[in-house]
């Protein structure tokens, strides 16, 4: 990515800068993809990143959303996505959450207990409306990605026990406010292989058939996100291999025609289109390793004192001055240890005042920021 440190120079850090045309290459990628495959429909997961320009062009490209929130259905409708192409998830709707996505006339409820059906119900026939349901289905498959962000093996508190599906949907069924229409199924995050994706349709497989032979069919299957990204070379993949992971998924899908396939992206549309900028504040010479300090920190920017997570680092002024490189801890100003970006990073020599940029962090880096030591992050940079 060429960023444009005259510009960034002069602004004040830490900010996120957007790549809009990177965005929209990948949103093309994605639709070029699908467009074999008529069937597949995909949803962009909101919490990734839910900032209103990146939301309006991803909407602009025809993909519906994937929410977990009221305050999530409310921008997504905001920012142009049509009520019907927005599906709500999330283990703990409230009961004001699930009021606003009927009012909305959202397409799909993603539930994931026998409870929030009923609940649901309730709802819904005082308002004198019928939610459309799929049941969020615990496959018990491992994403063997980090284990903070795995959802689909059986100790997680996600989805419904496969035992315990039949049982569910004779319930959902039964219910007069809810109209069962498919299956729901998330197994993880980050996942660059695709062997836990191809599990995952021979377990849906094995239960898609099963049901048909009990009689009862389906409109939907959405098998969820998951996708994972380049963090360690954003440069050489920045737009994830889409035609690849779409072709394995229709490979190995076999299920009766006519069954939408849904997906719900966050990470692979808009991990690669963010950069969170930061600058230099000092460099310490510690006894084993030097430290670069700089003013972005964990607040803005939590994913790898989270999960342990790895993103390149590049310092955009050393860079552009062809200094030599050494070796730093880069870290941020914030009172905790995990405030820590990198260690033991080889970069440009680092000076006070140079411009240090973190890649890939356009999912879950700005979501998941906190105000933690009163601190603020300046306005975005779209480019
Ligand atoms: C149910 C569900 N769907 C989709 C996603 C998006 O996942 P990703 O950003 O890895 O594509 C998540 C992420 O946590 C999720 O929980």
């Amino acid at each position: 990515m060429a960023f444009p440190l005259d510009l960034i120079s002069k602004r004040p850090t830490p900010f996120y800068l957007y790549d809009l045309g990177l965005l929209d290459r990948t949103l093309q990628a994605v639709n070029d993809s699908i467009a074999t495959h008529p069937d597949f429909h995909v949803h962009y997961a909101v919490k990734a990143n839910p900032d209103p320009i990146l939301l309006s062009h991803i909407f602009m490209a025809g993909l519906g959303a994937d929410t977990v929130s009221g305050g999530e259905i409310n921008i997504a409708l905001q920012a142009g996505v049509k009520p019907r192409d927005i599906a709500f998830a999330g283990v703990g709707k409230t009961d004001r959450d699930i009021k606003i996505a009927l009012n909305a006339g959202i397409g799909m409820f993603n539930i994931e207990s026998v409870q929030e059906l009923d609940i649901i119900n309730d709802i819904a026939l005082s308002l004198g409306k019928k939610a459309d349901v799929a049941i969020r289905v615990n496959p018990d498959i491992d994403a063997h990605t980090h284990h903070y962000i795995t959802t689909g093996i059986a100790e997680n508190k996600f989805g419904i026990d496969m035992r315990d599906l039949d049982t569910a949907i004779s319930h959902a069924i039964g219910l007069s406010g809810i109209n069962f229409v498919g299956l729901h199924f998330h197994i993880g995050s980050q996942i660059t292989i695709d062997t836990p994706f191809i599990l995952l349709c021979e377990r849906v497989n094995e239960i898609v058939a099963r049901l048909d032979s009990e009689g009862v069919s389906l409109r939907s299957v959405n098998l969820g996100g998951g996708l994972g990204i380049d963090y360690e070379y954003p440069d050489r993949h920045p737009v994830p291999d889409f035609g690849l992971f779409f072709d394995s998924v229709k490979r190995h899908l076999d299920i009766p025609a006519g069954i939408e396939v849904h997906f719900e992206l966050g990470r692979s549309i808009v991990g690669q289109c963010g950069t969170l900028i930061g600058r230099t504040l000092y460099v310490k010479n510690g006894h084993s390793h030097d430290f670069a300090i700089i003013d972005a920190g964990m607040t803005e920017l939590i994913r790898p004192a989270l999960y342990d997570a790895y993103h390149f680092i590049s310092n955009l002024t050393g860079d552009a001055e062809h200094r030599p490189t050494r070796f730093y801890n880069v870290v941020g100003p914030v009172c905790e240890t995990t405030d820590t970006f990198a260690t033991n990073r080889r970069l440009s020599r680092v000076v006070r005042g140079d411009i240090i940029a973190i890649r890939s962090a356009g999912a879950y880096g700005q979501s998941m920021s906190s105000h933690y030591n009163s601190r603020r992050l300046y306005p975005n940079l779209y480019i």
